[in-house]
């Protein structure tokens, strides 16, 4: 299945609003770091609801938002969340962004990133639309160090791919970025119920359960151009 089949299927189902309820947990801390200054333009990479560029919009004053997505429904739905006039959704893919060579102050990425069908294509057409001194924050819940997520790929239908933390560097840099950060931020909002109720639907043990949310969390890698 090609991933706007699979995200248009999600969007139609109500998902997007459910993936930004969970991803919100760990994003805002990714989104608040960002060093966007009024009037910058922002793009979202793999939007899904859209809640990044409006978070943008509304903390840090970004004069321009984007978010892209290869799923219209998805991209449909987030433009029917907002009225704001300087935020605009668009259908595309990773590989080929519709901007400008240097057109992007910053870009933020959650959980969308690894489903780019060639990776190192897509970081290379980041590092052309994002301007010398901007940055990519990407942000992965699935990764190799993760081992709580590798069974994801099983429940997709589209190819996932799972680097580890320096694979990620070793790519950014590659691709023209410096690595100025990498690290985890944890989930602290997830609700882990006591020893007693395990195994419940999801987990079989508390302790995996901690791990996952509370030490692996959200891997962010920051590029700078
Ligand atoms: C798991 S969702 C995450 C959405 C959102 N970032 C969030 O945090 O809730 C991944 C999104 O990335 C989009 N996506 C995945 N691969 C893509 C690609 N190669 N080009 C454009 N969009 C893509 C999907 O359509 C989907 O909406």
């Amino acid at each position: 299945m090609s991933v706007s089949d699979e995200f248009d299927e999600w969007a139609a189902a109500g998902k997007d609003r459910g993936m930004e309820d969970r991803h919100w947990h760990t994003a805002k801390h990714v989104l608040a770091r960002m060093p966007v200054e009024a009037g910058e333009t922002v793009l979202d990479l793999g939007c899904g609801s859209g809640y990044a560029g409006r978070a943008l919009r509304e903390t840090k004053d970004a004069g321009r938002a984007y978010g892209i997505d290869a799923a219209p429904e998805m991209a449909h739905n987030a433009a029917d969340y907002t009225d704001d006039p300087q935020i605009g959704y668009l259908i595309g893919d990773f590989e080929h962004l519709p901007f400008e060579t240097d057109s992007i102050d910053h870009c933020f990425s959650m959980e969308a990133f690894y489903y780019a069908s060639d990776p190192h294509a897509a970081l290379a057409e980041l590092a052309r639309v994002i301007r010398p001194g901007g940055t990519f924050h990407c942000a992965v819940n699935y990764y190799e160090e993760n081992v709580h997520s590798h069974e994801w790929q099983s429940f997709i239908d589209v190819p996932m791919t799972r680097w580890d933390r320096s694979q990620y560097r070793a790519a950014f840099r590659e691709a023209g970025f410096s690595v100025a950060v990498q690290d985890n931020i944890p989930d602290r909002e997830i609700e882990i119920p006591p020893a007693s109720e395990f195994p419940t639907e999801d987990w079989e043990r508390r302790e995996a359960m901690v791990e996952r949310y509370r030490e692996y969390g959200t891997l962010v890698t920051v590029g700078v151009r």
